[in-house]
């Protein structure tokens, strides 16, 4: 409800009793109403499987870059505490509250240095969300990928996680996790 109520007082002519109302009308009507506002009020959509873009991560700790010639992208690994310090102790399975944001940037030579290539323009933000019953299906993981500047939902419906999970799976002896933490002498 303080979500609904913080936005309903961004939307001019929304009163809080008008809000209130919602308290009683079934969960599933509120959380349409919930995507609703935040659409209306310009936030970003969600994914198909509801998840949103989750905000602040730049301040989080950084656990790696990485870079995919391929597609010829510079990424750059976060994590929320928890995931920061399962990291740095090895702890598998990650615990529930672990959050792994992957930011990918196309690359471009330094204007005053060429040799030198650096982040260009953004790409795409993904997100791992580990909540082992709530994404039992997935490895626990919650997975979401958001395009371009307008951070548009990647996927047509729910089941695009399957693409996400199903290319980590190689990776299950890690709790389906690729990026293990780039150390340097403290
Ligand atoms: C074709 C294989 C492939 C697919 C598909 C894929 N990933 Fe990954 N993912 C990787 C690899 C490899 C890494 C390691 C870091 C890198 O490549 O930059 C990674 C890393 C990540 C990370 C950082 C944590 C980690 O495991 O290292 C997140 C978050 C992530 N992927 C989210 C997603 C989401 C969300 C999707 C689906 C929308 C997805 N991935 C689909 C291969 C894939």
């Amino acid at each position: 409800m303080e979500r609904v109520r913080l936005a309903a007082r961004e939307q001019p002519g929304r009163t809080e009793r008008d809000t209130d109302m919602r308290g009683f009308l079934p969960l599933a009507l509120v959380v349409g109403v919930l995507a609703a506002v935040s659409v209306a009020a310009g936030g970003p959509a969600a994914a198909p499987n509801g998840i949103t873009p989750i905000h602040g991560y730049q301040d989080w700790k950084v656990i790696a870059p990485s870079y995919r010639p391929d597609k010829d992208h510079i990424r750059l690994i976060y994590g929320n505490d928890v995931a920061a310090r399962a990291m740095e102790s090895g702890t598998r399975p990650f615990p529930d509250g672990t959050v792994l944001v992957k930011v990918a940037w196309s690359t471009r030579k330094n204007p005053s240095f060429p040799a030198a290539v650096e982040p260009g323009k953004f790409a795409q933000v993904e997100f791992m969300i580990k909540d082992g019953k709530k994404y039992a299906a997935t490895g626990g993981w919650g997975f979401a990928r958001f395009l371009g500047p307008e951070l548009k939902p990647y996927g047509d419906a729910p089941t695009f996680v399957q693409e996400c999970f199903g290319c980590h799976l190689p990776v299950k002896d890690n709790d389906f996790v690729f990026t293990s933490l780039a150390r340097s002498p403290r």
